[in-house]
């Protein structure tokens, strides 16, 4: 789970990254140009069935997690003052990663269908005239679709926010503990690991929950 987690903390650092790129308000023309790349970069493309299978293998580890906890202890404790002993979140890691699986199933529809299935899976109906075109290629206009997605759907907004939001609190526990997992247990470094993944949790996830709320107040258009 550990080397699992790590993949995929470091994919929310260059998609964060990417995304954060709305933010230069250009029309969308610096995020296009690089959501292209990646979209067309073959080392990316080839690396994109990786993020999904450790996605899928992520989940059926944490699955298995759980269901070994509990068979470990199918009697459970008389007394188990859990509030004392650890932090709500790192008990409550199967809740939150279903709540950010819920969110991923929402997103994969609203971004990555429509740009990697082409028209097939073009449910926002994008004028083809809106289409950017790099290297004479026509390149699925993402900046709009992110516009059309978020603009005029405070629902939309909120629960996006609130995955994010899911996501902050399973971040929080999961980058120290995954370092816990390699055996990373001393004196002098996990207290500044363990600053490193508060900083991670809440700037990647401030700037992720920013990114709808912008588009939906018309700070970026
Ligand atoms: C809240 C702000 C977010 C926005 C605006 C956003 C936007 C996007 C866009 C535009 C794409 C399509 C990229 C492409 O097809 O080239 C995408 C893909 C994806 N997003 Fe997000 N995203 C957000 C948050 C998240 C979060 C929090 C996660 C994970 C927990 C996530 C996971 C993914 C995955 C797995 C993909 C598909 C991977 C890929 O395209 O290679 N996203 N996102």
């Amino acid at each position: 789970m550990g080397l699992t987690g790590l993949f995929l903390i470091t994919f929310l650092i260059v998609h964060c990254g990417l995304n954060a790129m709305i933010f230069f308000n250009d029309g969308g023309d610096t995020f296009n140009h690089w959501a292209h790349f990646m979209g067309t970069n073959l080392i990316i493309r080839t690396m994109e069935i990786g993020l999904f299978l450790f996605l899928l293998l992520h989940i059926v580890q944490g699955l298995m997690l759980v269901s070994q906890n509990n068979a470990a202890r199918p009697v459970k404790y008389a007394v188990n003052k859990a509030e004392k002993n650890s932090k709500w979140y790192s008990r409550s890691m199967g809740l939150l990663g279903t709540l950010i699986l819920l969110f991923l199933v929402l997103h994969l529809y609203h971004f990555w269908v429509p740009s990697r299935m082409g028209g097939l899976g073009s449910i926002h109906a994008l004028e083809e005239t809106s289409l950017p075109s790099y290297a004479g290629q026509e390149a699925h206009n993402l900046y709009k679709e992110m516009l059309v997605v978020f603009q005029n759907n405070i629902v939309v907004v909120i629960i996006y926010v609130l995955g994010v939001f899911s996501l902050f609190w399973h971040l929080l526990h999961g980058f120290q503990s995954a370092f816990q997992t390699f055996g990373v247990n001393h004196k002098r470094y996990t207290p500044i690991i363990n600053t490193i993944g508060v900083l991670y949790s809440v700037i990647i996830c401030l700037l992720f929950a920013s990114m709808p709320v912008a588009m939906y107040m018309g700070w970026v258009s």
